[in-house]
């Protein structure tokens, strides 16, 4: 069994890819520590795959402790790097601890690929590299605007240090851009677990409607769209995993033409803030208490992917719609609820 390394494995989207990952085959190891996660979330993952997933608690801007995971572990034969802080409007507050942190980690693991020879890495990034798009749907071809977060900024400094690192070795890479990442894996055994309240428009939705916030604003109303709100790319997590496995398979049997390869990852669909909360009250068939406030600071208008790329070239097929990605938030906050 091919061997990969997991980093944030105990993070929204490291746990839906570790899932997927050994239900397609893989053996997965787990780096994570569980400064913004819990280990408990694997515990969660072990109960849909019946095995136990190792997780090893090290910082990445650590590069000693890192390089001891690759000391025991000489059969890596992938790399997909999740471990980064991604709340937006904290990285307005803090720029310096997320370059420090969110480049520091990218460094020291691109230095372990390079010194351990790993051949196959997959990096975490977003759609938020585009900036404020001048049109839309965008490919990966489009040109990159200013980021409008130090968050954005450190996806946009990430790609660069990916795509300079493996011209100097052997390294074959492939780009991620994530558009919005949303739900809960079928089993409504994982899911996201935000920490403190949430900045994302779904989660703020589910505690919103579950009484865990009294109510929730819609942050503008007043932007050139079609009801006014702000138009973004929903994409079910699971989509978002399984692009990951085809990612290695594409990585592993050498299809790559350019190195790193770059990947959309979205529906391809845009939707309102208002169109979101509509789909959610429709399907959990609870009424939301929501209000309109001013727009957020560093918001992009509209944005949303061309992702026919990942559709040609790693067979990728996005299964889910709005309705269920609505379906599966609500019953995964109703489990939270229990806990
Ligand atoms: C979506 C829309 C808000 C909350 C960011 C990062 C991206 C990724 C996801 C990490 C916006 C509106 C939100 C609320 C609202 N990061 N909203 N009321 O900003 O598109 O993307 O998070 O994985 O890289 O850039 O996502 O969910 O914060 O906002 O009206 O209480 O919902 O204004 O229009 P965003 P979001």
């Amino acid at each position: 069994m091919k061997k990969i390394l997991v980093t944030g494995g105990c993070g929204y989207i490291g746990v839906h890819t570790i899932v997927d990952l050994v239900q397609n085959g893989y053996e997965v190891i787990s780096i994570d520590n569980n400064s913004r996660s819990s280990i408990t979330i694997l515990d969660n993952a072990e109960k849909i795959l019946g095995k136990k997933i190792k997780n090893y608690v090290v910082d990445l801007c650590n590069l000693k402790d890192t390089e001891t995971i690759f000391e025991e572990n000489k059969d890596i034969t992938g790399i997909i790097h999740f471990a980064a802080y991604k709340a937006v409007g904290e990285s307005v507050e803090k720029p310096l601890m997320y370059y420090e942190n969110n480049l520091g980690s990218l460094i020291n693991i691109l230095k372990c690929a390079a010194k351990y020879a790993i051949p196959n890495f997959v990096f975490s990034s977003s759609c938020t590299v585009y900036g404020n798009p001048d049109v839309i749907p965008v490919t990966e071809d489009t040109p990159q605007k200013p980021a409008e977060s130090p968050y954005g900024a450190t996806k946009q400094m990430g790609e660069v240090i990916v795509r300079d690192a493996v011209k100097s070795n052997h390294v074959q890479a492939i780009l991620l851009r994530y558009f919005n990442p949303v739900g809960a894996h079928p089993s409504i055994s994982i899911g996201e677990i935000p920490l403190g309240r949430p900045a994302n428009l779904v989660p703020a939705i589910t505690q919103t409607a579950i009484g865990k916030l009294p109510t929730m604003q819609i942050w503008g109303q007043d932007y050139p769209t079609r009801d006014g709100s702000c138009v973004r790319d929903y994409i079910h997590v699971c989509d978002i995993a399984h692009a990951h496995t085809l990612a290695l398979n594409f990585l592993i049997s050498n299809q790559n033409t350019v190195n790193p390869e770059i990947f959309n990852l979205g529906t391809g669909d845009g939707f309102t803030v208002l169109e979101v909360i509509n789909a959610f009250e429709k399907t959990s068939g609870v009424k939301l208490n929501y209000s309109v406030g001013p727009r957020r600071t560093g918001d992009v208008v509209a944005i949303y992917a061309n992702n026919s790329k990942a559709k040609n070239e790693l067979g990728w097929q996005p299964k889910y719609n709005l309705d269920e990605m609505m379906d599966s938030a609500w019953k995964w906050e109703l489990t939270l609820k229990k806990d």
